[in-house]
């Protein structure tokens, strides 16, 4: 995948709360470009294996389960300095720090219920994307 695409997670919560096309506005009015965008749930396996890289956190079991209660949306997005650039426009993992104008600030309620997922570099994208999506869908 090209450095200028990044995989996002609109999660369960904000999803469930009807939030989905107000975060998708947010992302596309940053200039993001959406290539792939998917409603679907993942099981409690599949959430483990992504947050596979959290496992020894205290947070993980509570973060496996969450994130496998309820229909996310997962998408690729492409803008130049994608991977960089999505992570501002989400805001802080915690939203009491958030800040103004991002996701997190505007649809998060906590650290582990924090409304959108970024990832963290462009190896970590590229692997997101191809959990989520066949070659075919990424064009
Ligand atoms: P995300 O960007 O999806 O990547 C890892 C996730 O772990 C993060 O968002 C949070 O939802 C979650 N997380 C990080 N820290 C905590 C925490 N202290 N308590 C619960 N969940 C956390």
């Amino acid at each position: 995948m090209a450095t200028n695409r990044t995989f996002t997670m609109i999660k369960p919560e904000a999803v469930e709360k009807g939030f989905s096309g107000k975060i998708l506005d947010m992302i596309t009015e940053a200039g993001f470009k959406i290539v792939a965008l998917k409603k679907t749930q993942l099981s409690k396996a599949e959430a483990g294996t992504f947050y596979e890289v959290h496992s020894e956190r205290p947070f993980y079991g509570e973060l496996v389960d969450y994130m496998s209660a309820g229909p996310i949306m997962a998408a690729v997005l492409e803008k130049d300095n994608a991977v960089a650039d999505f992570r501002t426009l989400i805001g802080a993992t915690d939203p009491s720090e958030a800040a103004e104008g991002t996701i997190r600030k505007a649809y998060a309620e906590s650290k582990g219920k924090n409304a959108a997922h970024g990832s963290d570099s462009d190896e970590n994208a590229s692997i997101e994307a191809n959990f989520f999506f066949t070659g075919r869908e990424l064009i």
